[in-house]
């Protein structure tokens, strides 16, 4: 008999951003009392794991990512008693809560930085990678490793004529892990907000941890720019910058400092780049490595049958039993998963459908239950640093990124989400000033429209979540193909069971074509269905199209009186966003 894996296997995920979130205090950013404002709404919708975007003391330069105090909460986004508030409020619900922790870097305005840079015989320089730059006089970066944005990775500081390293901006300088000193200061940090009560962290950047001690050069490539399965581009191959053996490592370390905390288990997810093979190497060969990472291949996929079942199938073929695979349609850095689909919400149904049924822990982004889509701002215009660096490259090189997954300007992914027709769409009170603007969509597009139609992408997301929590096989169960050699290359057909806890399987057609397919529903009389389309379910009918771009879930009657229960009734929806 097989067993259920822990929670964190079976569990739904979803990213909140919090400045971009709900803003309770009405100066224009979100906050962490609008999250517990809509914590009503994130448990109708269904999902269990919130994970939320740093909040920590920082000057946002990089909107959080750049931490100068990790014990400290930034006043813009609340107290420490708001986020103890938090904690016990998600626990209570019987969900969990997840931090973003940046190990890699602080910002240049953390105190160890400022003494680090005093001189070159400060107590804490070695917290950081300083480094003299190339002979004869230093002013030429000490070797060609580059940033994860392209440029010198190097940042020369006139005061001590040295240069420190940075993986991603300038004031982001990278921690030194070869001190053992700072590996204990943020092993500490770790402990801390565990011991807090946080379920898990997602780590950022993880692959850069570790850079190699010999400082040599960096191969060059002819990739110009990295992509989901490559993390090479600018020229470089970056090979003794990231995925260090000793990152590798550090993975494992970092993971039994989690498993000391049982009540309940903890879990690592890390933001890792490369193909199957490269980031299943941090879980560890012993499962003992990070729990999860995400694998970014769902980003760019092509949504067409054939590709869909290849990317499945390198994910199950490098993270069987006891790996899990990871399926993310969206993030903070990336463009919005609607543009994937040109805004038609039904292809986005599919999508969710398929992120919501395969095997893998499904990381949504805030707003991708209403489809909420990009909002197109100019480069320059961009609060984002990211956009800031690139402020000066052409208008066709913006698109070339984009095409490849690549957004310089983030903003565009970050708006504020849109919960209603109200002039700051309900993310704001109407007086406030939001700190990006509010996509022009919103009358169109926002969560109370959609909460009024059965049939949009909203109750399709309440839908799926409803289903994968009523029923133990789409949280772990195993996946194999459907042979069914009637169905065209255009449908991906696959069952997920769990043998043993619950006698039952559920069956998952999805088609990734413009063409409708008969479906010969014979074989699964008396049992239930979920189809995408219309928002149909009820018992199997005999025969029944498989329309354009829609899903069908087919399950048994004692998951169906599951899923049709109060858990998703319209009167509990409503009631949710008045909250
Ligand atoms: C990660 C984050 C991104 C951030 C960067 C530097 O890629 O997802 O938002 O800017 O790391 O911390």
């Amino acid at each position: 008999m097989q067993t259920q894996g822990p929670w964190w296997k079976r569990t739904t995920t979803y990213q909140i951003y919090p400045r971009s979130f709900s803003d309770a205090n009405g100066d224009g950013i979100g906050d962490l009392r609008g999250v517990i404002d809509k914590l009503d709404y994130l448990q109708a919708l269904g999902v269990e794991t919130l994970w939320l975007s740093p909040f920590f003391q920082s000057p946002q330069a990089d909107f959080g990512y750049d931490i100068s105090d990790h014990y400290a909460i930034a006043a813009e986004y609340g107290s420490l008693t708001d986020v103890r508030e938090l904690i016990d409020r998600v626990h209570a619900r019987g969900m969990k809560i997840v931090l973003d922790m940046v190990l890699n870097h602080t910002s240049s305005a953390h105190p160890w930085f400022l003494a680090s840079q005093r001189s070159r015989d400060a107590p804490m320089r070695d917290w950081y990678i300083w480094r003299d730059g190339k002979e004869p006089d230093g002013k030429a970066p000490p070797n060609n490793w580059r940033s994860m944005l392209g440029g010198s990775g190097w940042h020369y500081a006139p005061a001590t004529g040295q240069w420190f390293f940075a993986s991603f901006l300038g004031f982001q300088p990278d921690l030194n892990y070869r001190n053992p000193a700072v590996k204990t200061a943020m092993l500490d940090v770790v402990r801390h907000w565990l011991a807090a009560g946080i379920d898990g962290l997602r780590l950022d950047i993880f692959n850069a941890i570790f850079k190699d001690e010999s400082f040599a050069d960096n191969p060059f490539s002819w990739r110009p720019a990295p992509s989901e399965s490559n993390p090479h581009g600018f020229f470089q191959r970056h090979v003794h910058t990231i995925d260090h053996p000793d990152t590798l490592a550090f993975a494992r370390e970092l993971r039994a400092v989690v498993d000391g905390f049982t009540d309940p288990p903890r879990f690592l997810v890390g933001e890792v780049f490369g193909n199957a093979e490269t980031l299943k190497r941090y879980c560890g060969e012993a499962a003992d490595g990070l729990h999860l990472v995400f694998l970014f291949e769902t980003l760019s996929a092509r949504l067409r049958g054939h590709a869909v079942r290849e990317m499945i199938r390198g994910f199950e073929d490098a993270f069987p039993e006891p790996f899990s695979p990871t399926f993310v349609l969206g993030n903070h850095d990336r463009p919005r998963s609607i543009h994937r689909v040109k805004g038609d919400r039904e292809r986005a149904k599919l999508l969710a459908a398929l992120q919501l049924t395969v095997r893998g822990v499904p990381f949504i982004y805030y707003g991708e239950e209403i489809g909420m889509p990009n909002h197109d701002m100019p480069l320059h215009e961009g609060l984002d640093p990211v956009a800031a660096r690139f402020r000066l490259i052409p208008q066709w090189m913006v698109g070339w990124f984009r095409r490849r997954g690549i957004l310089l300007n983030r903003d565009e992914c970050r708006s504020p989400m849109l919960w209603n027709a109200a002039r700051n769409a309900g993310f704001a009170p109407d007086k406030a000033t939001p700190w990006l603007p509010i996509h022009p969509d919103s009358p169109a597009t926002n969560v109370a429209a959609q909460a009024a139609h059965p049939d949009s992408l909203l109750w399709c997301y309440r839908h799926l979540l409803a289903l994968r929590r009523a029923e133990p096989a789409l949280q772990d169960g195993a996946l194999s193909w459907l042979e069914m050699p009637t169905l065209p290359d255009d449908v991906v057909a696959y069952r997920r069971s769990l043998a043993g806890v619950a006698d039952h399987a559920v069956d998952v057609f999805l088609n990734f074509s413009n063409r409708e397919v008969a479906l010969d529903l014979h074989a699964y009389a008396g049992r239930s269905c979920y189809a995408t389309r219309r928002g149909e379910h009820g018992p199997v009918p005999n025969a029944r199209a498989l329309g354009a771009w829609e899903a069908m879930i087919i399950f048994d009657a004692e998951t169906a009186q599951k899923h049709e229960g109060p858990g998703v009734s319209s009167e509990a929806f409503a009631d949710s966003l008045d909250g």
